[in-house]
């Protein structure tokens, strides 16, 4: 079990390459079950979470193949069993659901445990799949769907009650696909993983119409075959290192990037005081942090909202910003471990139900920190990077999850930190 030495008061410059995205990697490899064909998916972060998705794939029956970035996926029989050692590592590991029943009419996994960002139920990936007419029971902490005379597609609403599901979404969409009829898919996500999702489905025979609105159609097809395909570059690394730029660089550059992935949080950079420029076709961006920053307040929201999955990183940004920020989670109103963590470095942080308010400080002051959860663990990262002294970041596992060598990336750009085993 590595931990993280930051050692404070670094200051960033230069630039890296962002990976390919982690959470939209992760439906991606499952939905190369819905063929018996190979299928090779380019661009998958190197990352504990598509670690643990390649091996429930092998687990399944597939055969594997993977170099460096790009994975190939076999599966030409599969078996319609998770196993619980595997699926109890990820929740994500939810999103073979879809593809098992959709292939082999059956499909058996652990049902996710708790997780520390709050209470993650899989009620709407279940009535997804009861709305395309297969049956499900509960056997000793399994889930056991089956549809032995194949899916039905259906009008199905995924709202829940903080807003639509992006992996529910993706269970749907990938079990519609092979479904007999039209599934016409009500509140649907609409983050840019759902559509990348939605891409590699249609080269694989798919089709998918509304991908990225609220409302998504399909209509099923006999089979898919097996093509090849590039991840999109993932937002919420990029928007991590967005924020470093601009609490502790001097102009960091961030390289295969989509501006149009990153919306929500430039203009809250911008807004905070931050330069955020993109080069002309918006796969380069240049961060120049501000003279006199100010605080701001932030709501998360589904895309193009602010992402939850950033909110801990700003709440770093605006631990060392001068004014009050109010930061609200409205999607995982319990995302606030990091801000115990945080208030051990010296950060002024009062988390009152879904919100925390924020007085920034002049400068936060080392400690040894615990990472909760991945963006959690981030924004320790980024706290220690504006802290005096150095600070040790343990249960680095956490960041490992979704981050791909961000220590060699934070090296790069001429941060001093080392990894170490604990
Ligand atoms: N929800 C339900 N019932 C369900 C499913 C979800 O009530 O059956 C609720 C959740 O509890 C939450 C809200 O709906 O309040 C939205 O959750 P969602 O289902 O969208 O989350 P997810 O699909 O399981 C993905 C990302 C998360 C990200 C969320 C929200 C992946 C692998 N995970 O999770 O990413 O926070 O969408 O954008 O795509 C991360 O990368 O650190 C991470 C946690």
């Amino acid at each position: 079990m590595d931990k993280l030495l930051v050692h404070g008061d670094s200051t960033l410059q230069g630039s890296i390459n962002i990976s390919g995205s982690k959470n939209a990697s992760l439906p991606i490899l499952a939905s190369t079950l819905l063929s018996s064909q190979a299928s090779i998916v380019r661009r998958v972060p190197d990352v504990s979470d598509t670690n643990y998705m390649l091996q429930i794939l092998r687990a399944l029956g597939a055969e594997v193949e993977r170099s460096s970035g790009t994975v190939r996926v076999e599966p030409s029989t599969i078996s319609p069993e998770a196993p619980y050692d595997l699926v109890r590592k990820m929740r994500a590991s939810i999103c073979v659901m879809g593809p098992l029943l959709a292939r082999v009419g059956r499909a058996k996994i652990s049902l996710p445990g708790g997780c520390i960002i709050g209470d993650r139920p899989v009620d709407l990936h279940i009535k997804a799949m009861q709305g395309l007419g297969a049956t499900v029971e509960m056997e000793g902490g399994d889930i056991v769907l089956s549809a032995p005379d194949g899916l039905v597609g259906a009008e199905i609403d995924m709202r829940g009650k903080h807003g639509p599901t992006v992996l529910g979404t993706d269970n749907l969409m990938m079990a519609a696909t092979l479904a007999r009829g039209t599934t016409v898919i009500d509140s649907a996500a609409s983050e840019p993983e759902v559509v990348d999702l939605a891409d590699f489905l249609v080269k694989m025979g798919a089709r998918i119409s509304g991908a990225g609105t609220r409302r998504i159609v399909v209509e099923g097809v006999e089979q898919l075959k097996g093509v090849e395909h590039n991840i999109i570059p993932d937002r919420i690394e990029a928007g991590t290192f967005m924020v470093a730029g601009a609490m502790a660089g001097e102009g960091v550059t961030l390289k295969r990037v989509r501006a149009d992935h990153l919306g929500a949080a430039t203009d809250i950079l911008e807004e905070a005081g931050h330069g955020v420029k993109f080069n002309s076709d918006g796969t380069e961006v240049h961060i120049t942090p501000g003279a006199s920053p100010k605080g701001c307040d932030i709501s998360t929201a589904p895309f193009p909202g602010f992402p939850t999955d950033m909110q801990a990183q700003f709440t770093a940004m605006f631990a060392t910003t001068p004014g009050i920020s109010v930061v609200e989670d409205t999607i995982f109103p319990q995302r606030f471990m990091h801000c115990s963590e945080m208030k051990r470095m010296g950060a002024e942080i009062k988390v009152d139900g879904g919100s925390a308010l924020i007085r920034g400080v002049t400068n936060l002051s080392a400690a040894p920190v615990m990472a909760s959860d991945l963006r959690a663990s981030a924004a320790l990262v980024l706290a220690a990077l504006r802290a005096r002294g150095t600070t040790e970041i343990n249960r680095l596992y956490h960041i490992d999850r979704g981050y791909e060598h961000i220590d060699e990336k934070l090296l790069q750009l001429g941060a001093k930190v080392e990894r170490v085993p604990a």
